[in-house]
């Protein structure tokens, strides 16, 4: 049974929805996290779970109650928000303390967990210190022993790294992961930094306008997503359409493209097809290559170790990443090798 389960949620603001039959289940144990651009509805999401806002329709069902009408502060959950929301006037034990202290916990046993706290976030001896005296990183280290130290059933983030530079950002990320691992609890993590979730979840569910595409491990959706929509959001950005014909796919113009993955449908089904421009190889004109399409390069960019070329085909402009070797110029007749085992078919059925 999954540890938290939302059930066909209804929920915005005012008159305006923001998810519609909307349901997430996430198993105990699990790092989950909710990846999307801005605005998608994660942290409306993240607020219902949390109990500081009800749906319209459905429930939240947790360890399996129903909580969709338990009020914030009766649900044992942590949360971390982007701004650390330490309180400014308090020191560093003082601000782990709280939540202890709210549930009236004694001072010895407060003073134990408080301490093993701050030694497990690496802030052993920064107790009489005040916010104002500590670093984005410290803070937010602070703000994690603060959500953890009641031991949640439950902890929620959301973007709660957003306001460290990029160093710092991966070092917290793993950080917290290490932290999740040893103390075992499930947490919901709220991001827009596709490399951040995918580095830390067990689990992605990729959220566009409200509803999620497609909820999957990390290396599940890199190598298998399901709709163009998140072909895109894991580096894709090659498409074009295919057409079954027997027991093969043809290009627009009638060519054969081999294709390694398994199609179903019957003759004339249409597929969009993607490859990643690093996975697209180029070769002069006239050389022999598996699945060659032919090609005049548009744009060349140096990307450092990379030289980037936007080429002209018959299947369109198609990007191609390749490590520096020849370098071809503008106006260059090319052939582009798209290996069968690269492209991907996005399964029709969900377009
Ligand atoms: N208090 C509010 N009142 C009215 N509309 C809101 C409110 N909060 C959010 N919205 C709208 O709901 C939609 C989803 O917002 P939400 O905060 O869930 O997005 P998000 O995925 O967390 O985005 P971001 O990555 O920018 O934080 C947006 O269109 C937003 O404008
Ligand atoms: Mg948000």
């Amino acid at each position: 049974m999954a540890l938290l389960e939302l059930k066909q949620i209804t929920a915005g603001y005012d008159k305006n929805m923001i998810l519609r039959d909307f349901s997430l289940q996430v198993e105990r144990g699990q790092f989950v996290s909710l990846l999307g651009s801005s605005g998608c509805g994660k942290t409306t999401t993240l607020r219902l779970i949390a109990g500081f806002s009800q749906p319209k329709a459905g429930s939240v069902i947790f360890d399996g109650r129903d909580i969709t009408n338990v009020p914030l502060h009766k649900r044992n959950f942590g949360f971390v928000f982007q701004s650390y929301a330490l309180f400014p006037h308090m020191t560093v034990f003082d601000n782990v303390a709280f939540g202890l202290k709210m549930r009236k916990t004694g001072r010895e046993e407060t003073k134990r967990r408080v301490l093993e706290m701050l030694e497990l976030v690496d802030l052993k001896g920064f107790e009489k210190r005040y916010p104002r005296e500590m670093s984005g990183g410290q803070r937010q280290r602070v703000a994690l022993a603060r959500a953890m130290v009641i031991q949640p059933d439950l902890m929620l983030f959301d973007e709660p790294l957003s306001n460290l530079d990029a160093k710092l950002r991966v070092k917290m990320r793993v950080e917290i992961r290490r932290i999740q691992q040893e103390l075992g609890f499930t947490a919901i993590y709220v991001t827009h930094d596709q490399e951040e979730c995918f580095a830390i979840s067990d689990q992605v569910a990729i959220m566009n306008q409200g509803v999620i595409e497609q909820m999957d491990t990390p290396a599940h959706i890199f190598n298998a997503p399901k709709t163009e929509f998140i072909a895109r959001f894991v580096g894709f950005e090659n498409f074009f359409d295919l057409t079954r014909q027997g027991g093969a796919l043809i290009s627009a113009e009638g060519k054969p493209v081999a294709v390694a993955a398994d199609f179903s449908g019957v003759s004339g089904s249409s597929f969009k097809a993607c490859i990643r421009p690093e996975d697209v190889k180029i070769h002069p004109a006239g050389e022999a290559c598996e699945n060659a399409v032919p090609g005049e390069v548009l744009v060349t960019t140096f990307l450092g170790r990379n030289v980037q070329y936007n080429v002209r085909t018959p299947l369109g402009e198609l990007t191609v990443k390749t490590e520096q070797g020849t370098v071809y110029s503008i106006g260059s007749k090319v052939q582009l090798e798209l290996s069968a085992n690269k492209i991907i078919l996005i399964d029709p059925m969900t377009n």
